[in-house]
């Protein structure tokens, strides 16, 4: 008998059709809203495997009413949506996105250190509200970013694909990680700091590490008095590793000059989140690997990985080890 799949969220043809040739396919019909948690509850009943994104929170109540799920598969490199714990005591394989997205998310991660730094989305606001008088010396002036001191936190896949942009720009790059990285320190030319010496020494410090508990708030109101005044910080990691109430206070002071931040502790961020009524953060909606290429990708791999799973040959990118 042909395995069960659910798709908690309607998913391009080519992708469906590829399932569709080994499982029984069922999927939530909506492209742009996320499949409601009841329903969720009833569909994981009696499948064999998930694709989710990463606006389904997979916890303990989704996963206690899977009698039969092997294979949960996020179309996502971040999993902190999913109880890893859990489902791997349940004996399910839960697999990411990794590699694919890795160049697109560091260009975004760029494109925000550079909108930011140059005052782009405040510019345009700025002509198109029939301010712009004269060109005049001061006018709309940012920060340089070439020759400036870049500092990562988190340096993976996708810090290391940034450091290749920030070389392009003479970038001085320093950088974080839970453990030091001799070997590309010297292949890439950067520097390791402690996170103190990191956060003091950078103009622009770029979040690039994976969410869990242990790194919530991790940039708050301490970290943030060590920045330089005229540093910007960016996010594209996950929202909750920064105390987004300490950066309003920080860039409404003016203790740090400016961020550019695609994720936030909320998703959709509210519209009268007091971050988005500063000028001097340019805020995105969650599209760090958002190019029709690389979503295409991550959708075929979570797919790839389904087949793999349900067909024997074991997960291609598993974050976890089945117990
Ligand atoms: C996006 O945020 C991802 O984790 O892939």
């Amino acid at each position: 008998m042909k395995k069960t799949i659910y798709i908690t969220r309607k998913l391009p043809g080519e992708i469906v059709d590829k399932l569709s040739s080994q499982f029984l396919v069922k999927m939530w019909s909506e492209e742009n809203v996320p499949v409601p948690r009841d329903v969720l509850f009833k569909e994981i009943e009696e499948v064999d495997g998930l694709i989710c994104l990463l606006t389904e929170k997979i916890d303990e109540e989704v996963l206690s009413k899977a009698k039969q799920l092997k294979v949960i598969s996020n179309i996502a490199v971040g999993y902190n949506n999913i109880d890893i714990q859990t489902a791997t005591e349940k004996g399910m394989i839960v697999t990411n996105t990794p590699g694919v997205l890795t160049e697109t998310t560091a260009d975004l991660t760029f494109t925000l250190l550079m909108s930011a730094a140059r005052r782009v989305v405040e510019g345009s606001d700025y002509l198109r509200s029939g301010k712009w008088g004269a060109w005049s010396l001061m006018q709309m002036t940012g920060q340089d970013i070439y020759g400036a001191t870049l500092g990562i936190i988190g340096l993976g896949r996708i810090g290391e694909a940034l450091v290749k942009r920030a070389k392009g720009f003479d970038m001085n790059v320093l950088y974080h990680n839970r453990t030091r990285k001799l070997e590309k320190e010297e292949q890439l030319g950067i520097h390791y700091r402690e996170m103190k010496d990191l956060l003091q020494q950078s103009d622009f410090v770029c979040l690039l590490l994976p969410y869990s508990p242990e790194v919530h708030h991790l940039i708050g109101k301490e970290e943030l008095s060590l920045m330089k005044k005229d540093a910007i910080l960016i996010n594209t990691a996950r929202g909750g590793i920064v105390d987004e109430e300490a950066l309003y206070h920080s860039l409404k002071n003016g203790e740090i000059w400016g961020a550019g931040l695609d994720v936030f502790e909320q998703e959709p961020v509210s519209l009268d989140h007091p971050l988005l009524s500063l000028p001097n953060v340019v805020t995105l909606p969650h599209i760090g690997s958002a190019s029709v290429k690389t979503r295409m990708n991550m959708a075929h791999l979570a797919a790839d990985n389904m087949l793999s799973v349900l067909t024997g040959g074991g997960a291609l990118t598993p974050v976890n080890s089945k117990k």
